[in-house]
């Protein structure tokens, strides 16, 4: 090692020789990408997180280092001293280095590797947990490598824009006390305190809330999150959130700053210019798509044909009008080519997410075609043509019930149709504030509420009345930022008045006695002089599997969690010494084994 020291001293990285150098000598240092043996010359692709370059070991110009070459295998961490040559004809055009090579002088292995359980290659067609457990391997794979460094890029390029608008970037703290944000919290019991637990933040909300009393006025975190809760694609329990909070100020500065901050990073990341970013407001958002996350890079509008049809003889859906629920229906344009099978994969969309059905006809020059059909009277075909443009080809699909189902079933069967007639350009970037959203979600009837955003979101102030009188009809100044129908942020103006607060705690069912065990330090805090604030976090992660393509969140994360919330790499979570739970005055009881 000490000959390593003195003797090896990397001048270049596996990328960067070009034709210009030949004739140098350089030292590379790398992994082997491969080697082959050419009768003679034994060649080695060296690579490190820069690049490949090729190496090649003569006997004639160097007998030891070609001898020791031999024995050279994939993954072995080499170091190469030799002279840049050009490979006039051979030149490689596949490779940014292809032109030369390294005429090797001298070879250094550092290290001998196993063979890996996969291949160091870019296209991988493996089990993704072998992947995660030797995430070490996969990460050597120049498509994490290009998503990690893309992800080191956009914090940068973020810290750089925040920065430069006077942003204070400010940490606060892991351990802490249940934030609410709508998931499960992480609990760490406390040693000191037995029986007592700290919660891992599911955002630093409230703590960037007290900033903005603290009069830090512009702050900002790039900061972790964790919320134990039903994963996903797009979600992990622990994620990292672009967070921001400002005093003084209302939305249209939110959007306005992140507009700037999500040209930037399209801009400097991938070279396009967003222009604009558009409004649209949840109402209009649930009207038209059936989500408030909608993907507006195609049509496909839902239409409320609910008036129409209750004049129709399908009993589904005058019941439904009946019991105060909606009939919605989808257009699917050009649909009408689609077979029985495939139709029927459509509706078990809609049953997926809870439609007792989904109803269909399709529109041809010789009448309506389909199971629902004959319960249209040509008086209804006329209005349903008129409300949902439809012509001959068309798919018409309808679902029938409550305002909450029978959007997020039609939302998720626009989806689907629009993927299956190859209506969404995946080159199209597609932004949009979503506002105005409700202050809160009634769980049933006159039943429980809960925040549709978070417990400290301003309602808007030309609702303040309803606060008393129909709570559900409130809005909020709440905000999402959607990206082809991803959420990639969300916040809020928040409420800066006690009394306010209150008011919103008591309308969530809690006591005076619980809100102040859980929020009681914030309800003061907004009585010490609290300026208007408002804010919003944007998720990291998903900004970053956007700006690659990339189709999990976990390709994104250096070191993920699987669907089941395990880290395959460290085996965690896993037990501990009972003398550990000892010490933290905990005792288990676990569940049944379920007979497997
Ligand atoms: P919210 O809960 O909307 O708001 O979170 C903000 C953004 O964080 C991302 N996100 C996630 N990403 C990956 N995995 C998850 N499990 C996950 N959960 C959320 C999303 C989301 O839009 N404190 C508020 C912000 C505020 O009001 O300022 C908050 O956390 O992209
Ligand atoms: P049924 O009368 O239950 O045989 O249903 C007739 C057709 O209506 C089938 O294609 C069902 O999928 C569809 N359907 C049933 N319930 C609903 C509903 N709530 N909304 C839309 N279509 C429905």
């Amino acid at each position: 090692m000490s000959q390593f020291l003195t003797e090896w001293k990397r001048t270049h990285t596996c990328g960067e020789l070009r034709r210009d150098a030949v004739g140098q000598t350089v030292v590379l240092m790398g992994w082997v990408q491969n080697h082959r043996d050419h009768g003679g010359c034994i060649f080695v692709d060296l690579r490190d997180r820069y690049g490949i370059t090729q190496v090649k070991f003569d006997p004639a110009v160097a007998k030891a280092a070609h001898d020791d070459a031999d024995r050279v295998r994939s993954e072995w961490v080499l170091a190469v001293r030799g002279v840049v040559a050009d490979r006039g004809e051979n030149a490689n055009p596949n490779l940014e280095t292809g032109g030369i090579e390294v005429e090797a002088t001298e070879l250094e292995i550092f290290n001998a590797a196993e063979t890996p359980p996969f291949a160091i290659v870019d296209r991988l067609d493996t089990n993704e947990n072998l992947r995660l457990q030797y995430r070490y391997l996969d990460l050597r794979r120049r498509p994490l490598q290009q998503n990690l460094i893309l992800r080191s890029e956009v914090a940068r390029i973020t810290r750089e824009y925040l920065s430069e608008q006077r942003f204070l970037e400010l940490e606060t703290p892991i351990l802490t006390k249940s934030t609410p944000e709508g998931a499960r919290d992480y609990l760490v019991p406390s040693r000191v305190h037995p029986g007592e637990f700290y919660a891992l933040p599911q955002s630093p909300q409230i703590f960037k809330q007290i900033f903005m009393v603290a009069g830090y006025d512009r702050y900002f975190q790039i900061c972790r999150c964790f919320r134990d809760e039903d994963l996903r694609a797009d979600r992990q329990p622990e994620f990292t959130q672009i967070d921001i909070e400002m005093s003084f100020i209302g939305p249209d500065d939110i959007f306005q700053l992140i507009d700037g901050l999500v040209t930037r990073l399209w801009k400097r990341c991938k070279g396009v210019d967003i222009g604009g970013i558009p409004r649209l407001g949840y109402a209009e958002a649930m009207d038209r798509f059936g989500i408030d996350r909608p993907d507006m890079r195609f049509g496909l509008e839902l239409v409320d044909v609910g008036a129409i049809v209750a004049r129709s003889e399908f009993k589904v859906f005058t019941q439904v009008v009946a019991n105060g629920g909606i009939v919605k229906a989808l257009n699917a344009k050009g649909g009408g080519e689609l077979s029985r099978a495939e139709i029927d994969k459509l509706g078990d969309i809609a049953t997926r997410y809870g439609a007792k059905g989904m109803a269909w006809v399709k529109i041809r020059t010789d009448g309506w075609q389909g199971p629902a059909a004959k319960f249209f009277s040509a008086e209804v075909q006329e209005a349903l043509t008129a409300a949902c443009d439809l012509e001959p080809g068309d798919l018409l699909c309808f679902v029938a019930d409550t305002f909450t189902v029978a959007n997020a079933a039609l939302a998720h069967l626009r989806l689907a149709v629009g993927e299956k007639l190859g209506l969404i350009d995946p080159d199209a970037l597609s932004f949009v504030w979503v506002t105005d959203f409700p202050l809160f979600e009634e769980v049933s009837e006159g039943g429980r509420y809960f925040s549709k955003h978070h417990p400290f979101t301003a309602p808007s102030p030309e609702d303040l009345p309803l606060m008393e009188t129909d709570p559900a009809r409130v809005r909020s100044v709440a905000y999402d930022l959607v990206l082809n129908g991803n959420e990639l942020g969300g916040g809020s103006i928040r409420i800066h008045d006690q009394a306010v607060q209150r008011k919103v705690f008591e309308l969530l069912g809690m006591g005076r006695e619980e809100a102040e065990a859980k929020f009681g330090f914030l309800l003061e805090a907004l009585s010490f002089g609290t300026p208007p604030h408002g804010g919003i976090a944007l998720g990291l992660d998903r900004v970053v599997m956007l700006l690659t393509g990339a189709e999990s969140i976990r390709d994104v994360i250096a070191f993920p969690k699987t669907q089941k919330a395990t880290d395959l790499m460290c085996n965690a979570p896993s037990p501990v010494a009972n003398e550990q739970l000892r010490e933290l005055h905990i005792a288990t009881r676990l569940p049944a084994r379920e007979p497997s």
